[in-house]
């Protein structure tokens, strides 16, 4: 099992999401060494100089190039390359193109780095979750999706700056689908020990009930606010796959909302979407039943149905 102090993660990618996986991996310690790969030679071996550049000020090391090589002996590769949502399109638009580059790119990372585990970031990350685990053919949990761990962090965000709470503090998540069926589970969140409904801050008002529907839909939307404003996002998905690849090389057993193929779960049997996980060295290690009310599991199985619709277009 990979151990921190000589790990090595692969990212797979060299766009605005790769760069920022890499940096931010860089930056908090997540691997000894980061690969970036990527096939524009000249961006990938600029990417790469430029965060070498910085290699005083950090403990890692950062190699890369266009030769699929320079993921040999991974203990993690993250796939961020593909096609980006440009202003109006959802993320399961980019279904048709990305799949085919998954077909490219997924068996020579098996046969570079047959041991890795490997984390899809590219979108539509549930349906090509799907994809990778069906080209792979690795054991079960081995290849996953950064799903709704993302959306998870915005929803923990807001709320901490709406209630005046740490988000370390706020125990709240979003499941299904990394995308526009995406849901908040209400019923299991809380403050402290506090269910969240029931939460009264110290300066404000506590959340009323449209709230809770408003900032449900902030969090689903908020990364076309951000394409709409800088045209891609890139920072937060890079900060959450650099924090998974820590919970994957130190083997830390977290729970984190991630996306994996579910089998026989709440009736729901062969699509990839975001359910509470626990995420260790050989990756997706368990996946968690949840409470869900009876909105919640309809939720779910409609945010199933959707990604099993854009993934049979396309099969
Ligand atoms: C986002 C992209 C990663 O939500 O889908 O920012």
């Amino acid at each position: 099992m990979a151990k921190l102090e000589n790990s090595k993660l692969s990212v797979i990618g060299a766009g605005g999401v790769g760069t920022a996986t890499a940096y931010a991996a860089l930056l908090r310690g997540s691997a000894r060494t980061v690969a970036l790969y990527d096939v524009a030679t000249q961006k990938v071996e600029a990417e790469v100089a430029d965060l070498a550049h910085g290699s005083q000020f950090f403990h890692g090391r950062v190699i890369g190039g266009d030769d699929l090589a320079v993921v040999d002996g991974s203990d993690l590769v993250i796939i961020t390359a593909g096609a980006r949502q440009k202003e109006g399109q959802t993320r399961l638009d980019l279904a048709g193109a990305n799949i085919r580059l998954l077909e490219q790119i997924v068996p020579g990372v098996v046969e570079h780095a047959p041991d890795a585990i490997i984390v899809l970031v590219t979108n539509p990350v549930d349906v090509l979750t799907q994809v990778a685990t069906d080209l792979a053919g690795l054991a079960p949990g081995r290849v996953f999706g950064t799903g709704t761990m993302l959306d998870s962090s915005r929803l923990r965000w807001r709320l901490a700056e709406r209630l005046g709470v740490s988000t370390s503090s706020i125990h709240a998540l979003i499941v299904g689908e990394h995308g526009d069926t995406e849901f908040p589970l209400w019923s299991q969140a809380f403050v402290g020990p506090v269910p969240i409904a029931d939460y009264v801050p110290v300066d404000a008002p506590p959340l009323s009930h449209d709230e809770f529907d408003r900032i449900a839909e902030e969090v689903k939307n908020a990364a076309y606010h951000v394409i709409a404003g800088k045209g891609s996002t890139n920072y937060a998905i890079g900060t959450t796959a650099a924090r998974l690849a820590e919970a994957i090389l130190g083997d830390e057993h977290v729970v984190v909302p991630v996306t994996s193929v579910l089998h026989d779960y709440r009736g729901i049997h062969g699509i990839a979407l975001s359910v509470p996980s626990l995420v260790g060295g050989r990756g997706v290690e368990q996946v968690l039943d949840a409470p869900y009310d009876d909105d919640e599991l309809r939720l779910l199985r409609d945010s199933a149905a959707a990604i099993a619709e854009t993934r049979a277009k396309f099969s």
